[in-house]
């Protein structure tokens, strides 16, 4: 019953600290929280794909979302960290004779205006690039906002390129991140199909492919990757596709309408992604790879096999230890031939065998080293005022003591949701542990940390039966993990990563070490 407003959803017995709770109201879902005494409420379910925030971890007022780790404050809603690009809704608690109630409240946030007049360009409208503009905004900048993307598209969401929009099961407002209308309404210039080829640093002026200069004080590059290309003959056929972008992946699409079979080139994450959305598409699925296990080298043999198991048992056939000779067909792809003689029929082909930083545009700045953008903690380069968030940074890691370049989602979010506030002049060292998720075949992996080198992997649960938490080590210490349905010990664990921490590997493989009591 609500009055004035008011809903019960529970005995305040049962908001315990630590453990979060849901409640429905009608259709809405409440998470409630206790932090140091006093009850909270928001909305329940996370603001990216829907997850039940319940189901997460809270520490302190945060709690981490279970499926991909965004990170709310419970006390205010707001999102902390992405992948959420929204905070969540709040609401008003009240306690009364042992009942909790709850209303919804209006949000009033009040901004500071900093930086009229200034203008900050954003070069690359990617992960990195949107969350820095959105963050520019939230967090009060009242100058001029330019996303520039050299794509005809307003920011996407790139991950599921390779997952539901690929298998055709994405429903076509999944894909951008923000509905239209949403840039010009926060004032946000976004800048479509203009490419940039130079930035000068000193006079502070970007050029474009058509002549256009534009003049900025701050500058964020985040322009991402571009996918290595197969060098082998008939790579230029048509029906072999690279995917990176959305235009790439609906050429796919259209090349798939009619086709039976389909050989994948790369064994990584996207080579993999790509088979399964296939195979539900009913496509004969090939993939090739030099490896002789996919994937082994990110989360090590044994899970890489077990997720070939997986794709096998859903007709995909693998190639391993070998590589694509040559391309055969007239005017489009016909077969693939590999380097022991086998020649696969192929109506399309994706080739998915890495990228390299898009830092072509930055050549003679001196920006670039050893073909990335190093930065400093606050991710600013080597020339004040410009900044650089994404896969083309190469970001100090506060565990490892050394520059790291990563190429996940999350990660280019964060850091451009971090390089926006820098640009307003925050002196916070950027210290979050990297993760990233992928999805195969109704799998949804996690892996957080990293691992130049990995001596031995302790696990939790069983590989084969599609339930674990693996740790990898380097000498005695944990540096990263990598998790199927195990989320809290997963987030503990991600905790321990991020405070420095180490669990020993004896613990690490003892299923009732518990992790979560030793994260809090
Ligand atoms: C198909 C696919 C699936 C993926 N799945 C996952 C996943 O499941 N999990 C995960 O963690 N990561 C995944 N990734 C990786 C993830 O998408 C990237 O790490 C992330 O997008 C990098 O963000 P970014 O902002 O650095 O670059 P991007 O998102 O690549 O954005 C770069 C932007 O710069 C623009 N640009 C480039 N050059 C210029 C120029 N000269 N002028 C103007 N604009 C320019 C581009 O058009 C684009 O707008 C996937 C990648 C792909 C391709
Ligand atoms: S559903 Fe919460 S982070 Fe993706």
């Amino acid at each position: 019953m609500a009055a004035n407003g008011w809903h019960r959803v529970a005995a305040e017995s049962d908001v315990e600290d630590g453990h979060p709770l849901a409640a429905e109201i009608g259709r809405d879902t409440v998470l409630l929280a206790r932090v140091g005494g006093r009850i909270y409420a928001c909305a329940g379910k996370c603001t990216h794909y829907g997850a039940p925030l319940a189901d997460g971890a809270l520490r302190g007022r945060i709690i981490t979302c279970p499926w991909h780790n965004a990170r709310f404050d419970v006390t205010n809603g707001q999102m902390v960290s992405p992948p959420a690009l929204d905070s969540l809704r709040c609401y008003e608690v009240r306690v009364e004779s042992g009942d909790v109630y709850v209303r919804p409240t209006e949000r009033v946030e009040s901004r500071p205006s900093i930086g009229e007049g200034a203008t900050y360009a954003i070069v690359g409208a990617g992960a990195a690039g949107n969350a820095a503009a959105e963050t520019l905004r939230r967090d009060g900048f009242a100058g001029r906002v330019l996303l520039i993307t050299g794509e005809p598209d307003r920011p996407y969401d790139r991950p599921n390129l390779s997952k539901d929009f690929l298998a055709g099961t994405a429903e076509p407002d999944w894909i951008p991140l923000r509905p239209e209308g949403f840039y010009s309404e926060h004032h946000i210039e976004l800048l479509t199909g203009r490419r940039v080829v130079s930035v000068d640093c000193a006079a502070r002026l970007l050029r474009i492919e058509d002549g256009e200069t534009i003049p900025f004080d701050k500058l964020l590059v985040a322009t991402g990757g571009k996918p290595r290309e197969l060098k082998v003959p008939g790579a230029e056929l048509d029906g072999v596709r690279l995917l990176r972008t959305k235009a790439d992946a609906e050429a796919i699409v259209a090349d798939l309408d009619g086709a039976a079979s389909a050989v994948i080139v790369g064994g990584g994450f996207i080579g993999m992604e790509a088979a399964a959305a296939l195979a539900e598409r009913g496509v004969q699925t090939h993939v090739v790879a030099r490896d002789s296990v996919p994937l082994s080298r990110v989360f090590g043999e044994r899970i890489g096999r077990w997720l070939q198991s997986v794709h096998e048992q859903e007709g995909t056939v693998f190639h391993l230890g070998r590589q694509v000779d040559a391309i055969e067909g007239s005017g489009r792809l016909e077969r693939v031939i590999l380097s022991d003689g086998t020649s696969l029929p192929a109506d399309v082909a994706i080739v998915g065998i890495g990228i390299t930083p898009a830092v072509d545009w930055l050549s003679g700045t001196g920006l670039v080293v050893d073909g990335a953008v190093p930065v400093n903690e606050r991710l600013e380069t080597g020339v004040a005022g410009i900044f650089a968030a994404g896969d083309i940074a190469s970001v100090p890691d506060p565990r490892l003591g050394e520059r790291i370049r990563v190429e996940h989602w999350v990660v280019s979010e964060r850091h451009g949701q971090h390089a926006a506030r820098a640009m307003l002049g925050a002196e916070e060292a950027y210290t979050d542990v990297p993760f990233f998720w992928t999805q195969q075949h109704g799998k949804s992996l996690s892996y957080a940390g990293f691992a130049r080198t990995v001596d031995r992997i302790a696990y939790r649960g069983s590989v084969e039966g599609g339930d674990f938490l693996a740790g990898y080590y380097e000498g005695d210490r944990l540096r990263a993990i990598a998790s199927l349905w195990r989320d809290a010990e997963f987030i503990a664990a991600s905790e321990i990563l991020r405070a420095g921490g180490n669990v020993s590997f004896e613990d690490f493989s003892t299923d009732t070490v518990n992790l979560c009591e030793m994260s809090s």
